[in-house]
């Protein structure tokens, strides 16, 4: 188990286009694995790799359904419809949540570990969570599409007991 340091907001990486991978090394399954120890440490529900500081097409994903977790290399989102609008937080902007709107559903292709063409069909909080974590590979964040301000979700108590 390897948890590597997320990247925050500001950090340029963050804004840059991450590139296809085009074959799977042992380096890439490393950071595969890497990044679910990553995101479960963290309580995260999805991290892509240039969180982490890797400029590389793949993220996971594990919203708890039975399917998860979902390790996709090149995702693209095929179709979407729909619209949902809640409250979306994001691992490089810790402490934060903001209202998003993002499609209810949608139907992504990806490669897996194995480097076979998957498809994975997603409504509500994995269908917002394959847009959130792709959005990252084009460089873009949360915070550029949130509607009003960004909330506070951690409480002045729990900030104390994190010392
Ligand atoms: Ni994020």
């Amino acid at each position: 188990m390897a948890v590597r340091n997320i990247r925050i907001e500001g950090d340029p990486i963050l804004n840059k286009i991450a590139k296809e991978i085009k074959a799977v090394t042992p380096r890439i399954k490393e950071l595969a694995e890497d990044m679910l120890d990553t995101m479960y440490e963290a309580n995260g529900v999805g991290l892509a790799a240039p969180q982490v500081g890797i400029l590389r097409r793949l993220v996971v994903i594990d919203v708890g359904d039975e399917n998860g977790p979902y390790v996709m290399l090149n995702p693209t989102i095929v179709e979407s419809d729909g619209e949902q609008t809640g409250d979306e937080g994001c691992l490089s902007v810790p402490g934060k949540a903001g209202t998003v709107t993002r499609p209810n559903h949608v139907i992504a292709k990806y490669y897996d570990l194995d480097m076979n063409e998957c498809t994975v069909e997603g409504n509500e909080l994995l269908a917002r969570a394959i847009c959130h974590e792709l959005d990252h590979l084009d460089g873009h964040l949360y915070t550029e599409i949130v509607e009003g301000e960004l909330k506070d979700t951690i409480a002045p108590e729990d900030e104390e007991e994190e010392d």
